[in-house]
């Protein structure tokens, strides 16, 4: 009877676990992959650093001509937005300022490996 009850104790345990572990991939699971951010800093480097900067503080060399200023994503602003949401806008653009749509030319890959990359930069504090 006993040992019944330490093993029933035991089946709930790793159920609840299992699916426990299984939420916790699907929130994650919006790609196969986790991000690379080496390929990230590479599409940064090449299509984002002129207005965003090297630091991702929004002064990059072409900043200064912009009627808009690019966002400093270390503004809490922009650190409290959801990667969805910072996706869909790499992806729309902002509507009557130079940040364009990059839907069409960046995969959606690129899209979160460049966030990731973004999102490190914000971490580290540069
Ligand atoms: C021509 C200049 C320019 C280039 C190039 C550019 N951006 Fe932007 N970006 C902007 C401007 C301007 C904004 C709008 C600023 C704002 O909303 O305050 C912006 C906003 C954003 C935002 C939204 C930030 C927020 O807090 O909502 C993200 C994310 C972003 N850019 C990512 C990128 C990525 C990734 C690239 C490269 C693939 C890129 N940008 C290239 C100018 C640029």
């Amino acid at each position: 009877m006993q040992i019944a009850m330490a093993t029933g104790i035991q089946h709930s345990f790793l159920v609840s676990l299992f699916m426990t572990i299984a939420a916790a991939c699907g929130s994650a699971a919006a790609q196969d992959f986790p991000p690379d951010v080496t390929k990230g800093k590479a599409v940064y480097e090449r299509h984002c650093l002129a207005c965003h900067g090297s630091g991702g503080r929004g002064d990059g060399p072409e900043a200064a001509a912009l009627t808009v200023p690019a966002a400093n994503f270390h503004r809490f602003k922009s650190f409290l937005k959801s990667d969805e949401e910072l996706l869909r806008t790499i992806e729309h653009g902002v509507v009557f300022s130079p940040m364009h749509a990059w839907y069409g030319q960046l995969t959606e890959t690129e899209m979160q490996d460049v966030l990731a990359y973004i999102r490190l930069l914000v971490q580290q504090g540069r």
